[in-house]
């Protein structure tokens, strides 16, 4: 379903150049959740930004559902982007403007499935809002949020075009611990109804909850297993 073959990642910095990730590959099946560990500056970030497309590799192909994506123009890259990938981040990057239920419903909009009139659209933010239990708080702004709410609205949106896979970046690292594994609870839920997904995670806790761990240490991956293994 996404498949990292030979990745690395140069960045040019004041003459230097630094190598972020160095020959990474990495293939990532449908239903898994994969927990991303390692120490600070290992490239976790800029590994999920790589598969998540939001980052291009300086060598190594990314192939999302076959499609390789290193070879795909600006325009295709956005419409992968939109359709097969949901991401959530630690400061949840909500659009402060806009209302929970606009927060949701605006990646239908731009998909452009739906013009926002009929109420396909709508039908389905209630939904993505009630399953995330925060229907009773769909005309709030995120300022008006708790930070749990914001990254449970956030979730909604992620999953707001159905996604091949959900891209977490330390999903929890904003929240306290009990709040952060109600999130937790969410994705593993989804996980549980078939949504794959991958997160970055300093936590070990959240990282056994998932079905595989792989360990990241200066940009390489130095350990790749199943926590469900006997
Ligand atoms: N745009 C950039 N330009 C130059 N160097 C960068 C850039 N982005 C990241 N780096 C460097 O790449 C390395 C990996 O960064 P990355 O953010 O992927 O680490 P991380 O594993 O996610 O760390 P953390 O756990 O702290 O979030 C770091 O050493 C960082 O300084
Ligand atoms: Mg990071």
């Amino acid at each position: 379903m996404i498949q990292a073959e030979n990745i690395t990642k140069l960045y040019k910095v004041g003459g230097n150049v630094i190598k972020v990730l160095n020959d990474i590959n990495l293939q990532v099946e449908k239903g898994e959740f994969i927990a991303l560990q390692g120490p600070s500056g290992c490239g976790k970030s800029t590994l999920l930004n790589i598969l998540g497309c939001l980052e291009t590799a300086t060598s190594g192909r990314i192939l999302i559902d076959g499609v390789d994506t290193s070879r795909l123009n600006d325009d295709d890259l956005a419409k992968i982007r939109q359709g097969k990938i949901g991401y959530i981040f630690q400061a949840y990057n909500l659009i402060p403007t806009l209302n929970a239920y606009e927060n949701v419903v605006l990646p239908m909009l731009f998909a452009g499935e739906d013009d926002g009139k009929s109420s396909m659209a709508a039908k389905r933010t209630a939904m993505l809002l009630k399953s995330v239990a925060m229907h009773d708080r769909m005309t709030h702004k995120p300022s008006e949020l708790s930070g749990g709410e914001q990254q449970r609205v956030a979730i909604a949106r992620a999953l707001s075009n159905n996604p091949s896979i959900l891209i977490g970046d330390e999903p929890t690292g904003n929240l306290d611990s009990k709040t952060g594994l109600a999130v937790l609870d969410i994705l593993i839920n989804l996980n549980k109804e078939g949504q794959t997904i991958i997160l970055a995670t300093h936590d070990s806790t959240i990282a056994h909850m998932a079905s595989r761990i792989v360990k990241m240490k200066d940009g390489r991956i130095i350990n790749n297993s199943s926590t469900k293994e006997h």
